[in-house]
């Protein structure tokens, strides 16, 4: 480095801050949010990939979480069956909201489900709910949606709750 030059600070004057890792600190049931999401990152990650998920694969970027150690590389074909499941429910509510614009998705066990930036029209209004851990890290990773209703809650547990 030449005498004169000022010294680089690690981060330039108004270059951003990299946004700080967040540890997820789910276990059991709860973590099965993180597979859901890591899977429709990988997918959207491939080049030929069948799902377009840029919230998805940034949310994967920010938890710190030995990801492909807890739950593989997954192969090719899990990754287009998570692909199509996402599609399909995607599709559905797409169909909804064209009907009903205005009306009401009910997200039960919503995890950290990015369809929001996939499907919603403007208009309807999103009605979220999981367990109070999960609720707590999808508020501290994702922006609130517009419009939203959000449970803190165990849905059906007695009914044996079977999530989508
Ligand atoms: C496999 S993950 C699926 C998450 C999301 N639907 C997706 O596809 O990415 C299951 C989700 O259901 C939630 N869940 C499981 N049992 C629940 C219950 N009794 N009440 C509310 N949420 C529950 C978990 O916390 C988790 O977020």
């Amino acid at each position: 480095m030449a005498l004169d030059q000022p010294e680089q600070s690690p981060t330039a004057p108004g270059a951003q801050e990299p946004a700080a890792l967040v540890k997820p600190e789910l276990d059991a049931v709860p973590e099965t949010a993180l597979w859901t999401l890591y899977y429709r990152a990988l997918e959207a990650r491939r080049p030929d990939g069948l799902l377009d998920d840029p919230k998805a694969v940034g949310l994967v970027e920010r938890i710190d979480f030995p990801f492909a150690e807890r739950f593989g590389t997954g192969s090719s074909l899990l990754l287009r069956l998570q692909a199509l499941r996402v599609a399909s429910f995607d599709r559905e509510v797409s169909d909804f909201l064209d009907r009903c614009p205005r009306g009401t998705v009910v997200c039960l066990g919503e995890g950290l489900e990015t369809q929001y930036w996939r499907v919603d029209n403007g208009r309807a209004n999103w009605l979220s709910a999981d367990l109070p851990e999960t609720v707590a890290l999808r508020e501290r990773l994702l922006p609130p949606v517009a419009r939203p209703i959000v449970l803190r809650t165990q849905v059906m547990r007695e009914a044996g709750y079977v999530t989508c």
